[in-house]
Formats: structure tokens, sequence, C-alpha cells
């Protein structure tokens, strides 16, 4: 069943390939248009969004924090990623112009069905982005997108958010074709990208998946790291330390890097392992801004554990261990630069004998609030 894996999770975070390439699968109509699976909203009542709130819980929220990146950008719709059971219980603003995007692999998470129901009774129209055909919030949403990362065994999620994330990126490109927007002459660029993004992600497991896995049995003893990206990487930082803290125990905190001085800095010492999210070099202005961080905390004693695009030397001079992502567009960098902290954590917890399929007191899906 585990496929000659070890642990389930090991083996969805190999299936993180395929899980990617079989979301994009058939999207595109013969009109060459984009294609959701169950669409039971009009596309008058999309081109009226003026706002989209992402509800969802952990991880499946962390995939709603990237997708605001390019949501954002290629629709010029704001979007609000809140935690289901925080959206739930306060008086949130919701009109028949919002759409509620509720992101869940098991499609049963109480704290999101509930945030649905709520959304849908203020007049919101709610679409779907789950893994569980059937589920039910695949049932009571207007609208559904499937991710097909193919069921999901270990507690912690892998595939499903690269899943997630790839299905958000086709719903932001969706709306920018149908919203008619200067993206929209784009959106076959775009989807070329991102089916190039299993090869890409492929690369990463074969090039950079060892070295990942001696380091996280080398660093097994450490009681505490942090999590550093910007943009696009700050998400992916919380989820390296969410994936370390429910799998190994150990105290993980992720942060935007930019919040450094205003407090986190403070914890910094002498061999704390950090881990840094770098952007491309491409990006000149978000990347010197992060390679200053790198600076920072290394001039304090962290030991700097770099996830950089190859070719990237910058970084150098202040990484005690560089982790190497192929070159790609800053929005598709995080269905890299998570790969390799999830196969951190994942050896990290093997090596201190922890059942890495089914951590302490956790389940699969949270059916109560
Ligand atoms: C973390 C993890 C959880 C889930 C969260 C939402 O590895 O698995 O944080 O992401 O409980 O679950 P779903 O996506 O089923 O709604």
């Amino acid at each position: 069943v585990k496929g000659g894996y070890e642990t389930f999770m090991d083996k969805e975070i190999h299936e993180q390939p395929t899980a990617v390439a079989d979301t994009l699968l058939g999207r595109v109509d013969e009109h060459g248009e984009l294609q959701l699976d169950e669409m039971r909203i009009e596309p008058a009542v999309l081109r009226s969004v003026d706002k989209i709130i992402v509800v969802a819980c952990g991880t499946a929220a962390y995939a709603g924090h990237v997708a605001k990146y390019a949501i954002e950008h290629w629709c010029r719709v704001p979007v609000e990623v809140e935690l289901a059971h925080e959206f739930r219980y306060r008086d949130p603003v919701v009109s028949e112009k919002t759409l509620t995007v509720a992101i869940s692999q098991s499609g049963e998470t109480m704290d999101t069905i509930q945030a649905v129901r709520h959304a849908r009774e203020q007049g919101s129209k709610v679409l779907a982005i789950v893994n569980t055909y059937g589920s039910t919030i695949a049932r009571e949403a207007d609208a559904v997108l499937y991710t097909h990362a193919g069921p999901e065994v270990a507690v912690a999620s892998t595939k499903a958010f690269l899943a997630q994330i790839t299905a958000c990126y086709l719903l932001g490109l969706y709306l920018a074709q149908l919203r008619g927007n200067k993206w929209a002459d784009e959106v076959t660029d775009y989807l070329e990208r991102l089916a190039a993004m299993p090869a890409a992600i492929q690369r990463v497991l074969d090039e950079q998946a060892p070295q990942v896995r001696d380091l996280g049995a080398r660093l097994a003893q450490e009681s505490s790291f942090l999590f550093l990206g910007r943009h696009v990487g700050f998400p992916v930082a919380l989820e390296g330390a969410l994936k370390l803290k429910e799998l190994a125990y150990v105290h993980a905190e992720g942060f935007a890097a930019g919040e450094l001085k205003h407090g986190p800095i403070a914890l910094v010492e002498e061999g704390l392992p950090v881990f840094v999210i770098v952007p491309t070099p491409r990006r000149p202005v978000l990347h010197g801004k992060v390679i200053s961080n790198i600076q920072e905390i290394r001039a304090r004693g962290a030991r700097t554990i770099v996830i950089a695009e190859e070719g990237d030397s910058a970084v150098e001079p202040f990484a005690d261990h560089i982790i190497r992502v192929p070159a790609t567009p800053t929005l598709m960098m995080p269905l890299l630069t998570v790969v390799p902290l999830q196969v951190f954590a994942a050896a990290l917890a093997q090596a201190k004998g922890l059942d890495v399929d089914q951590p302490r007191n956790l389940a699969k899906s949270v059916t109560v609030e």
C-alpha cells in the first residue's frame, strides 16, 4: 500500500508531481477556455464579484495565503484569507458580491463547513476547492473545483497542499479570463508555466531530497526552529513550521522576514537553526531584502538553512546550508520551496523514532468544531 515507501507521508510527498499534473488535466475546453468541475454560479455573478474571502484551516489556509498573491495580481480583486473558525464567529462583511472560496482536502472539516454555511446565509456564493468527491463541502457549495491529488492517508497534508495551490491558480486565471482583464491574454502562458511545475517538483525530489533527509537526521536534537519568508515565501515559512510542529513535536515558528526587527530577531541566538526561503534574484528588490535578513540573523549566530534558486550565488556567503530549487517565476515558487520543508520535517520526525503518518493528538479530518 505504501508503494515501496517507508511511510504514507513519504509516498505522498513523492506523488506531488502527479498531484499537480492531475489537477491541471483537462481544464481547457476546445475554445481555449478554462473549465471548473461543477459550476453553478452565473458568469454575470462572477464578473460582479468585488471581494474574495478564502476560508480554510491549517495547511489549506496556507494554500489560500499563497493564492492571495496570485489572484489579486491577476484579477485585481481584493482577497482576504481567514481561518474558518474565526470567520464563523465574528461579523464578517459579506454580500452577494462576495465570492467565498472554501479550501479543504477532506471536505469534512467542521469549522470550514460552518464557515461555508455562514457565508451562504449572508448571500455569498461559495466555491469549494476540495479533494474528496461528494464530500459535505463539495455538496453544499455553489461551485466545485476538485484537486485531483488522490487519497491522502498521512495525517499531515502534503500533496493536497500543492494541488490546492494549483487549483487556486486555475481559479485565479479562470476569473481573469471571465472578467476579461489584462491578464486574460496571458492565461495560456501561465497555464504553460503551471504545466512545467510537475517536472520541476520532480527535480527537487530527485536532486535535493537525499541531502535534506540527512540534514533532518542531523538536526533531530534541536529544540527550536525558525522559518522566514517574504511574499509567497511567507506562507511557505508558516507551512514549514507547521509540518515540523505536528510531525516532530518541536517548537517551530514561521515569520514574514520583514517582521524580524519588529520582534522575532530577539529569539535568534548562537546555533539556532533558521530556514530562509529566498525569492528569485530576478525580483531584485524582494531578493535583496531577504539577503539582508539572512545577514542580520547570521550576524547574531543563527545557523542558516537557505532555500534558493539554482545559480543564486548571492546567498552563498551567508548560508550554512543551501537547498537549491529550479528557476521559476515568483508565483510558482511555493510549489517547489515547500517540498524540502516537508521532506525535512518527515526526516527529522523519523530520526526521532516518531510515527510520521499518525502524529499524536491529531486526526486526519477534524469533524468537530
Ligand atoms: C496539516 C493538516 C491540517 C489540515 C486542516 C484542514 O498538515 O493536515 O492543518 O490542513 O486540518 O483540513 P482539510 O483540508 O481536510 O479541511
